[in-house]
């Protein structure tokens, strides 16, 4: 079988970690790099993490080191609180013995993309500074793609009490992401699918069972008993794991539905700056340019998730 070939944008993040394990678990596709971009926590924690995440999971792939800033705002909030200060968790990392690509981020994209003609997945679970930084340096980058799927947006936010409309990875950097919306084709994962399949504190508790004492499982181990902590901590009986299910959506096409709707950001200087606004009654009189995830299955993608262990487990 030949295997897609993909790159995934992400500022790893706890979910950014479990979406890397999981398409590195996947045998149809073929990691050729990840590349970081600030987000969950600074450039220099999601880089780090990155280089780490690739050795600790045996990962032969490329690493590239993208933008430090939004392209006009600033970067005024980590995630800290929700993903630990290390960015994964409770897990440490050896020391990375490996270096990090000498190409920025946006140029190893484009590199890849013109290699893999038309054949390449981009995924992109962070705010999307690299990837606008990659179209406005190469403006045929759409055409080179065979899908790009994004963690972002959505129905909803998750933002702040006085913005309930923006979600995360679009609010970081709003202005980049008004540009990819106009100029790319968008497989939008958003919140309203990523919360509803949200996974159950007893399937954490699997999860641990089936990473057993394996070497090779202990990262996906240590990311479900934080995840589990997450959740007892918040009082709730499950947690998302937001950027598994844009990794999952293109493994198997049956987890989440997607409908076509004219999308656009909000940018402006207003509450609701990152939201991003869905035409879904088509009065704008703008053809789609976004397939909006609506529906997903969230037993298949728990079963997904914990194959994914196994896989690490048997390993
Ligand atoms: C998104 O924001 C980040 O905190 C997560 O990694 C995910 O990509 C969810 O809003
Ligand atoms: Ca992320």
């Amino acid at each position: 079988m030949k295997k897609i070939p993909i790159i995934i944008d992400c500022d790893p993040g706890v979910d950014d970690s479990y979406a890397l394990a999981l398409a590195n678990s996947h045998e149809g596709f073929e990691i050729l790099a990840i590349t970081a971009v600030e987000g969950n926590l600074p450039a220099s924690v999601t880089r780090r993490n990155a280089l780490c995440i690739r050795e600790e999971l045996g990962i032969n792939c490329r690493i590239g080191y993208g933008a430090e800033m939004p392209l006009k705002k600033e970067y005024t909030r980590g995630a800290a609180s929700v993903h630990g200060v290390s960015g994964v968790g409770t897990f440490v990392f050896d020391e990375p013995k490996l270096a990090p690509d000498e190409m920025p981020a946006w140029e190893i994209i484009y590199d890849e993309a013109v290699k893999h003609k038309g054949e390449m997945i981009l995924f992109a679970v962070g705010p999307l500074t690299n990837i606008a930084i990659c179209l406005e340096k190469h403006p045929d980058l759409p055409q080179l793609l065979k899908r790009f799927v994004i963690m972002g947006g959505g129905t909803f936010g998750n933002v702040s009490s006085t913005n309930k409309t923006a979600e995360f990875n679009i609010w970081v950097d709003p202005h980049a992401a008004k540009y990819v919306f106009e100029k790319m084709d968008v497989w939008m994962v958003g919140l309203n699918v990523t919360h509803a399949a949200a996974v159950e504190m007893t399937d954490f508790d699997e999860m641990v069972e089936i990473c057993g004492n394996a070497k090779n499982a202990r990262f996906i181990r240590e990311l479900s008993t934080f995840s589990k902590k997450n959740c007892m901590e918040t009082g709730a009986d499950n947690n998302v794991i937001h950027d598994a299910v844009a990794i999952a959506c293109v493994m198997d096409e049956t987890v989440v539905g997607f409908e076509d709707h004219y999308v656009f950001v909000e940018d402006g200087d207003c509450d609701n700056i990152g939201q991003t606004v869905i035409d879904f009654e088509k009065k704008s009189g703008k053809a789609p340019n976004c397939h909006v995830a609506m529906k997903v299955d969230q037993k298949k993608f728990v079963n997904i998730i914990k194959d994914m262990c196994r896989h690490y487990a048997q390993k």
